[in-house]
């Protein structure tokens, strides 16, 4: 396995060891998500409304900015190094030889394509056609590492066609009774043909990747990670949370804190036979405290649920920051010996991510570590 002495300038095995650099996303430039196959954006609570597009609003923008900003600050008051992505234009449309897309997405959210895997960077293939070329807002960073110490390696997944064959369009129209009888068959928006993952679908555990199949993330997309994971010492581990009938993105389900510790999402219980990995190797599972904002209040064009208050970031196995409003969630951290740190966050929501997902950490402490025997 390339498991060096944990000095590369590109290292991190897990969610939580102590952080040291990290990349913060920007809404500068945001637009809002375009209709497309793999996506139907809808207006919070009047599904029948059209959902707008193109640029969202300046002020809006510059709320979130705000937020990430002092995300930022805090970060760096505790030595963490921050990096941001670069300006981008989201607002031009997309052509390729198979799909057309109106506008692009944002970079609020490094988490959902971009993921470092011990000493290796990996852009994943993505699963929507407004997020195809997601990773570019970072490439500036990618070439710096990967040009500043030759430990690193760096791996783009294979693009799939996004064309229409790869998804399977019926999937929003089926009704919750449909939804029901189907939730252990894990066929969602997108069709098995191709490679498709966000990079958001996985936790990463020492030489353990947790992998959930979504809406986002189909099989054969955990099978090219397997393939690219395994022969460098990984073990990749597919898993599943049938009563969430829209998946997409583990880290609002399952959130590893320390090492033996997992917060866990109530209305989505991990698939039992896929329990017994934690259980067996001492792991505990704990339930998070109803979120605080319901999901009729979360902000309007905001796609994700009330549990982005469970996306916390993680700068150490003591430290946690966590949204500002949510207090049920900072007492039982409390209660269970960390510090918590607080930030606004409220209309970073808005873009579909909270703490989590709008930072991408680069370099923790720790090497990588057998935390399943
Ligand atoms: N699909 C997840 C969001 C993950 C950031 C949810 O809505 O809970």
């Amino acid at each position: 396995m390339a498991n060096g002495d944990g000095t590369a300038v590109v290292n991190s095995w897990n969610e939580w060891d102590t952080l040291r650099e990290v990349v913060v996303g920007s809404a500068d430039g945001a637009c809002y998500e375009p209709t497309e196959p793999g996506n139907r954006p809808q207006v919070r609570d009047r599904p029948d409304e059209p959902f707008p597009t193109g640029p969202k609003p300046p002020e809006v923008i510059a709320k979130a900015n705000e937020e990430l900003d002092r995300l930022a600050e805090v970060l760096e008051s505790r030595g963490i190094v921050v990096r941001r992505p670069a300006p981008y234009d989201f607002s031009q449309p997309l052509r390729t030889p198979h799909f057309g897309v109106e506008n692009q997405y944002c970079a609020v959210c490094p988490r959902d394509v971009m993921i470092t895997v011990g000493n290796e960077i990996i852009e994943a293939t993505m699963s929507r056609r407004a997020r195809y070329f997601e990773y570019e807002p970072y490439r500036h960073l990618v070439y710096e590492y990967w040009e500043s110490d030759p430990r690193i390696s760096w791996t783009v997944a294979p693009k799939p066609t996004m064309a229409s064959a790869m998804y399977r369009e019926e999937f929003w129209t089926w009704p919750l009774e449909e939804r029901h009888r189907r939730m252990h068959q894990s066929e969602f928006c997108v069709t098995q043909d191709e490679v498709v993952f966000d990079a958001a679908d996985m936790n990463r555990f020492g030489r353990d990747i947790v992998v959930q199949e979504s809406m986002t993330t189909n099989r054969a997309g955990i099978r090219w990670l397997k393939r690219h994971l395994e022969p460098r010492g990984f073990r990749v581990h597919p898993v599943h949370f049938p009563l969430d009938y829209f998946p997409s993105h583990i880290d609002c389900t399952f959130v590893p804190l320390r090492t033996g510790l997992i917060l866990t999402n109530p209305d989505r219980p991990l698939r039992e036979d896929e329990v017994a990995l934690f259980t067996e190797n001492d792991w505990k599972l704990v339930e998070a405290p109803e979120p605080v904002l319901s999901n009729s209040e979360m902000p309007t064009h905001c796609q994700s649920s009330k549990w982005l208050s469970m996306n916390v970031l993680s700068i150490s196995p003591t430290t946690v920051i966590c949204e500002e409003q949510e207090a049920p969630l900072h007492d039982l951290l409390t209660d269970m010996g960390f510090e918590v740190l607080t930030v606004p966050f409220r209309n970073v929501f808005e873009f579909g991510g909270s703490l989590h997902c709008a930072t991408w950490d680069i370099r923790r402490d720790g090497t990588a570590e057998d935390l399943f025997p």
